[in-house]
């Protein structure tokens, strides 16, 4: 499974690069939007430097909300570097972009995905990955991760190629859960990857083992 981060930080993207596991990155507008980025030409600036940090597929988000103002957006995304991947959201030009992107090899991210529908119709298209959000779902008392099993089990029966990448994870326990369900890749935040690797019986043992290591080295 890839590990892809889900922030416009570059701070949290070179913290996550530096353990070695980072895959990728997926941004959003309101995930630009918190870092302070705003006008065309800084958001363009600011894939950039988020391409020249990860060799990775990143995604980049179009905003328009018709099929020519989307192509029109993607054509010049995708000019920012071989590494980017087109966000598309999944309404009815969302699917005539992914289509399009699909007929001339680039790579897209069909995202907002909250049912079996829209991830059958996404991969139909051509969809390189599909965005089902965790969290969003979990939030309305829905199950999330059992979404991501069910598309799994679809794509597997009918050979999809298309990738599932869980998104909107809230904890650490979502990501082993997505895992086991099946998702090919995973995009979160840099806390609930590192919260994978908490367990207070290995701090005690640690612990434990440092201090003996001391006693019998006094
Ligand atoms: O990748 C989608 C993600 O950013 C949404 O997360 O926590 O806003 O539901 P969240």
């Amino acid at each position: 499974m890839k590990f892809f981060i889900d922030t416009a930080n570059l701070d949290q993207i070179q913290e996550a690069k530096e353990l070695g596991i980072l895959d990728g990155v997926t941004t959003n507008p309101s995930l630009m939007a918190k870092e302070g980025i705003s006008g065309q030409d800084n958001i363009l600036k600011h894939y950039a430097k988020i391409c020249e940090l990860v060799s990775g597929d990143v995604s980049a988000e179009v905003i328009s909300t018709d099929f020519e103002g989307m192509v029109k957006e993607l054509e010049v995304l995708k000019e920012i570097a071989p590494n980017i991947v087109i966000k598309i959201p999944m309404i009815l030009d969302g699917v005539k972009a992914l289509s399009y992107c699909a007929e001339r090899d680039i790579k897209t991210n069909c995202t907002l995905i909250f049912s079996p529908g829209q991830a059958l119709i996404a991969a139909k298209a051509g969809a390189t990955y599909i965005s089902p959000f965790i969290g969003r779902i979990d939030d309305i008392t829905w199950d999330g991760v059992d979404l991501v099993r069910q598309i799994a089990e679809m794509y597997a029966v009918q050979m999809f190629d298309t990738e599932i990448l869980a998104a909107s994870i809230r904890n650490s326990n979502h990501i082993v859960q997505a895992a086991i369900a099946g998702a090919d890749v995973v995009t979160c935040p840099l806390a609930p990857i590192v919260g994978l690797l908490k367990h207070p019986l290995t701090d005690i043992g640690l612990a434990k083992f440092l201090a003996d290591h001391k006693k019998a080295n006094a």
